[in-house]
C-alpha cells in the first residue's frame, strides 16, 4: 500500500495500533482449561504435561456434573474443555452437548477409547467438537493440540470484538446522523427517532426478522438524510410553503439516496429511503411507484412519517391527538398507504398511544442495534 497520502498514513497507525493493543490484550490472556475424566491418574498425567504451559489456568472435574457446576459457575468464561468419553453418570459428548448449546465459544476436545468411537460419532455433531482423540494420548501431541485450540479461540475473539466495536461504530454514527439531522429543523425536532420507533412497532407486528429489523431502523434514523442538502429557511419555515419551496423540498428522497451511494452495507436501506414518499395509489414521488412496486419498508416508513407529522408540534400548529390521527391513516388506506400495513397499524395503534408520550423510552425498547451490541458473541 503506498504511504503517499498523510490521511492514509494516519488511518494505517491509528489501525495498527488498535491491532495491535487487541492483539496484546489478547496474548496477555489467562486461558481456563478445565480437564474432566472420572480417572484421578488421566487427570495428574494431563496436569503435569500441561503444567509448563504458560499463561494456562487448569481446573478439574471428576464427572460430567461436576464439570457442568463449574463451568456454569465460571460463567462459561473458559478457553477449553477436555473431556474423557466414558464417564459414569453422563458421557462426554452428553455433556459436551449440553456445553454446546449453554456456551457455544468454549473449545471441546474428548477423549476416548477405540471400542467408545462408533457411540461417539453418532454424538459428535449435536455438540460440535473441535477434536476427538483416540486413547492412549499422546501427550505432546495433545499439548499441540491444546495450543492450537487456544490460537483459535483468540482469533474468534479478536474477530467478534472487532465486529462489535465496528457494529457499534456504525450505529453510533447512523444515530449521531439522525440527531444532527433532528437539530437542523427545530420544528420537527426529534422526528426522525419516531419515526423509526413507529416503524419497528409496525415490522415487530409484521414478524420480519432481525436483520430486517435493523436494516428498517437504519432507514428509519436516515429517512429525511437527505434534508441536509436543502435549505434551513425552507425546511424551518414557519407556515405553508409556495409551490417552489414544496418542489424543493420534494428533492429530499434523491439527495438521500445520492448521499448514501456506494455504501455497500446500506444499498437497500438506500432504495427505501428513496421510497419513502410513494403512495400506494402511484401519486407519489420520486418515480410514481405503484402498490407492490414500493418496497415493503417504504410503505412502513410513509406510514410512520405521516403519522409523526400529523401527531408531533409545529410553529403554527398543536400536534393532532391520536385519534384524528388514526382516523386520517384509515381514511387513506387503499390510496396513499398498503391496506394491509393500515390494518397492521389498526393492530398495534394503542402502542402508538402509549408510546408518543415518552418516545425515548419506547424505542430503546424496540430498538433492535442498540441491544445486538449487548449480546452475548
Ligand atoms: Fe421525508
Amino acid at each position: 500500500m503506498s504511504n503517499a497520502d498523510p490521511k492514509n498514513n494516519t488511518f494505517i497507525n491509528y489501525s495498527e495500533k488498535f491491532y495491535n493493543l487487541l492483539n496484546n490484550s489478547i496474548k496477555d490472556m489467562v486461558h481456563t482449561v478445565l480437564v474432566v475424566d472420572d480417572e484421578p491418574d488421566n487427570i495428574m498425567l494431563l496436569k503435569r504435561a500441561l503444567r509448563k504451559s504458560r499463561g494456562l489456568n487448569l481446573i478439574t472435574a471428576n464427572n460430567g456434573e461436576e464439570a457442568l457446576r463449574k463451568v456454569r459457575e465460571l460463567n462459561g468464561h473458559l478457553t477449553l474443555i477436555v473431556s474423557d468419553q466414558r464417564m459414569p453418570k453422563m458421557t462426554g459428548t452428553e455433556f459436551m452437548k449440553i456445553i454446546n448449546n449453554e456456551y457455544p465459544n468454549i473449545m471441546k476436545i474428548v477423549l476416548t477409547g477405540y471400542s467408545d468411537v462408533d457411540a461417539m460419532i453418532d454424538g459428535i455433531n449435536d455438540c460440535q467438537l473441535n477434536y476427538f482423540l483416540i486413547k492412549p494420548v499422546d501427550l505432546q501431541e495433545l499439548k499441540l493440540i491444546i495450543s492450537e485450540c487456544i490460537s483459535l479461540f483468540e482469533l474468534k475473539l479478536s474477530k467478534s470484538i472487532l465486529s462489535k466495536d465496528l457494529k457499534e461504530l456504525f450505529f453510533t454514527t447512523i444515530k449521531s446522523i439522525s440527531s444532527a439531522l433532528d437539530a437542523k429543523d427545530t420544528y420537527t425536532h426529534g422526528h426522525s427517532h419516531r419515526v423509526t420507533l413507529y416503524s419497528l412497532i409496525l415490522a415487530k407486528e409484521l414478524c420480519v426478522d432481525d436483520s430486517m429489523m435493523e436494516e428498517i431502523e437504519t432507514a428509519g434514523l436516515l429517512h429525511d438524510i437527505g434534508k441536509i442538502g436543502i435549505s434551513e429557511d425552507i425546511l424551518c419555515k414557519p407556515g405553508k410553503l409556495t409551490d417552489d419551496e414544496y418542489e424543493t423540498i420534494k428533492k429530499h428522497p434523491i439527495i438521500g439516496k445520492k448521499i448514501l451511494v456506494g455504501i455497500k452495507k446500506l444499498d437497500k436501506v438506500r432504495d427505501w429511503i428513496g421510497s419513502h414518499h410513494e403512495r400506494w395509489d402511484g401519486k407519489g414521488y420520486l418515480e410514481g411507484l405503484k402498490g407492490a412496486e414500493i418496497p415493503m419498508p417504504a410503505r412502513i416508513l410513509s406510514i410512520a412519517d405521516t403519522y409523526d407529522a400529523m401527531t408531533s408540534n409545529r410553529s403554527y400548529r398543536k400536534g393532532l391527538p391520536h385519534e384524528v390521527a388514526s382516523e386520517e391513516i384509515k381514511k387513506c388506506s387503499g390510496s396513499q398507504f398498503d391496506p394491509d400495513i393500515v390494518k397492521i397499524f389498526m393492530k398495534v395503534e394503542h402502542i402508538f398511544k402509549e408510546a408518543i408520550k415518552d418516545p425515548i423510552e419506547y424505542y430503546n425498547k424496540y430498538s433492535i442495534l442498540s441491544k445486538s451490541l449487548d449480546h452475548k458473541e
